[in-house]
């Protein structure tokens, strides 16, 4: 009795708590079909900016038209930036190292544009990062114009060395940053902007993904009062990856194409490279695609427990051209998703202890996925380390198998 007593109160309680709920869900949608009615007359108006609206905001159609002039590239490297010839940043070097010969033999295997690495600290050699140094822009003005001549676009990439970005850091140095920018855009602003593109800096390695957003919105306006009418290239924070892109929310200026570099899985990719991960080094003949099975001989040459077990996992994860279409169908929606045009300006295979056949065929199921999906893409690089040539004594070999995974012809011979 005692108990039906009891439960019949708990059961009037739970009724009049119901009620309470009812009465609260009723004043609720109520309102909610005021809101919504409210947000429709506002979305009607434009009042309303979600991700979709957003992006209708922008006109991105002028970025996407000069997209089109960056659909198959190559970067120069250790021209204009990380210097590694003896001779220095000298006039011997910018005269030597990339020739007119170099920039007709890009053009005779169907690239359409390079990107340039140039380090702006040579250029920028006083506190006024604006007054800049008049002998280095001359060397990269004549460059700029040799590529032009050849009817190929050029990205102008800004690519300084870690301690230059770690400067970001501080307010006064960003303001430097965007002087500097201003003037090196105000520069070149002359020359036609289908041709001539300007990145804000190559990998920010910022760990701080909302700085880097502050700091690279802050440039872009400063670009823009240099050169009005030409398109800005931007990236995420820390090493520009594709998962640093998608964490990205677009600027507030049209005219800009978003950029990653892709080089996943890095154990392959970088496999012998003594810079990044220390292990890399120890790393040989890692094979591409991976399985379960075929990594095991790579992975007992490694000494260490934990990167040996990542080579293991490296097989277990199965790396192929469908594993790296999905990371690209993600790069792919967020760009829908924003209404913006992307390009994919590095990624490539340190050839030192990669198989040449199993290199080949990563970069060709990079680039496929990136052309599937619409982007372009430039590859890492031209004669350096993980090049399409090889250049001794001045004379560059082109390296066919390379060639032909990124679909392109050897010079002289039709397609
Ligand atoms: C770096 C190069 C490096 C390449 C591949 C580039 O962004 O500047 O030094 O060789 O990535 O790791």
């Amino acid at each position: 009795m005692t108990a039906v007593a009891n439960a019949g109160g708990t059961d009037s309680g739970r009724s009049a708590r119901d009620d309470t709920l009812n009465g609260t869900h009723g004043g609720k949608l109520r309102i909610e079909a005021v809101v919504m009615r409210v947000m429709a007359f506002a979305a009607l108006l434009g009042l309303l900016a979600g991700p979709g609206a957003g992006a209708q905001s922008v006109d991105t159609g002028v970025a996407r038209g000069r997209a089109e002039h960056l659909r198959r590239g190559i970067n120069l490297s250790a021209w204009f930036a990380q210097v590694y010839d003896a001779k220095g940043y000298t006039k011997e070097h910018f005269e030597s190292w990339t020739t007119a010969e170099d920039i007709a033999l890009i053009k005779g295997m169907g690239f359409d544009h390079v990107r340039l690495s140039v380090n702006p600290q040579p250029l920028w050699q006083t506190n006024h990062a604006d007054d800049l140094n008049a002998e280095y822009l001359g060397y990269l003005d004549a460059a700029v114009k040799m590529i032009l001549t050849q009817d190929l676009a050029v990205i102008l990439d800004i690519h300084p060395d870690g301690e230059f970005k770690g400067k970001l850091a501080q307010d006064e140095f960003v303001e430097q940053f965007a002087d500097f920018w201003r003037a090196f855009a105000r520069h070149y602003a002359s020359l036609p902007p289908e041709k001539v593109f300007f990145e804000i800096l190559n990998e920010p390695e910022i760990r701080d993904r909302y700085r880097w957003a502050g700091i690279q919105a802050h440039v872009a306006v400063a670009i823009r009062e240099g050169a009005p009418g030409h398109t800005i290239i931007v990236e995420g924070a820390r090493w520009a990856d594709d998962d640093d892109l998608v964490f990205m929310e677009p600027v507030r200026d049209g005219n800009v194409i978003y950029n990653f570099h892709f080089y996943e899985p890095h154990l392959f990719t970088h496999q012998g490279a003594t810079w990044g991960e220390n292990y890399w080094h120890e790393l040989k003949e890692v094979p591409y695609p991976s399985s379960p099975e075929n990594v095991q001989a790579a992975a007992a040459r490694v000494e260490d427990a934990v990167h040996r077990l990542a080579v293991v996992r490296y097989g277990a994860e199965r790396w192929n051209a469908a594993r790296i279409d999905a990371d690209m169908a993600q790069v792919e929606a967020w760009a829908k998703r924003w209404n913006v045009p992307v390009t994919c300006n590095e990624f490539g295979v340190y050839r030192k202890a990669a198989k040449p056949e199993e290199r080949a065929a990563w970069l060709s199921d990079v680039r496929t996925a990136l052309e599937k999906r619409g982007m372009g893409w430039t590859m890492w690089d031209y004669s350096g380390d993980f090049g399409v040539v090889v250049k001794e004594n001045g004379k560059a070999t082109v390296d066919a198998t390379t060639v032909k995974a990124l679909g392109l012809n050897m010079p002289g011979r039709p397609h």
